[in-house]
């Protein structure tokens, strides 16, 4: 099964992908995620990346097919959220998703969603002040240690990659939507409900 989030900052790619993850014991790959690993361990790939993300431009194409290709190269089932993410990267990944969820959200909720997200430096662990906060004050559930903000969560880098969602990001609904595979979710609602949604589209497809 190979399964694929879309949506703009902050519609809940990351958080569906884990719980599917979990409950369906499919490997996720989030390619913010493996980017931001390669800035943690300080080479100089990893400052070249951060130069591109901390703004909230995209990383060059060369660096996230590489870092992908390391993760995928011979995996059959995972679940994708991140990647790919304009028309360039579906053309050079040459993938046929099983489904691709299209999370749709308003600009309000998503704006007030990445303003209160706090992630877990150490284990990725993604928080939100309001609607799943820590059950210590700003620390992480799992490995205790001090939750931080992301390092493209300023009022700028948040701008640009809405923009950037809108510009390259977008045009992948109408391109999967005419092959017949990509569902849309209504991503404004609260995450048990979204989810059970995807959860069920997703069990009729394995009993298919
Ligand atoms: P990436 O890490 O993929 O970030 P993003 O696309 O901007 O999306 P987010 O992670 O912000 O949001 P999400 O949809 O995962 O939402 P989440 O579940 O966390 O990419 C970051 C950067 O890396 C890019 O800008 C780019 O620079 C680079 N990059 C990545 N992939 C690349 C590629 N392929 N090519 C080139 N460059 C690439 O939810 C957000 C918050 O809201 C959380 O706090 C969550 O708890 C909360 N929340 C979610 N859903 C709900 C809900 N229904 N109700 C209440 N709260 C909710
Ligand atoms: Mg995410």
């Amino acid at each position: 099964m190979k399964i694929l989030f879309l949506g703009k900052a902050g519609s809940g790619k990351g958080t569906y992908s884990e719980m599917l993850s979990r409950e369906f014991k499919i490997p996720k790959f989030n390619s913010g995620d493996i980017l931001r690993d390669e800035i943690k361990k300080g080479t100089e790939l990893g400052k070249e990346i951060s130069s591109y993300i901390d703004k909230g431009n995209l990383a060059p194409i060369d660096i996230i097919l590489k870092l992908i290709n390391k993760y995928l190269s011979d995996i059959e089932n995972f679940i994708l959220d991140g990647f790919p993410r304009n028309l360039e990267q579906v053309k050079l990944f040459k993938t046929n998703f099983d489904v691709i969820f299209y999370l749709k959200c308003s600009d309000i909720i998503i704006l007030r969603r990445l303003v209160n997200r706090r992630i877990c430096p150490k284990c990725n662990k993604s928080y939100n002040l309001i609607t799943i906060p820590p059950k210590k004050e700003g620390l992480c559930d799992v490995c205790g240690s001090r939750l931080v903000k992301r390092i493209d969560e300023t009022k700028e880098a948040i701008k640009k990659r809405l923009e950037i969602y809108e510009k390259e990001t977008l045009p992948l609904i109408n391109y999967y939507g005419k092959k017949g595979n990509l569902i849309e979710i209504n991503g404004d609602r609260e995450i048990n409900i979204v989810y059970n949604e995807i959860k069920s589209y997703l069990k009729k497809l394995i009993n298919k």
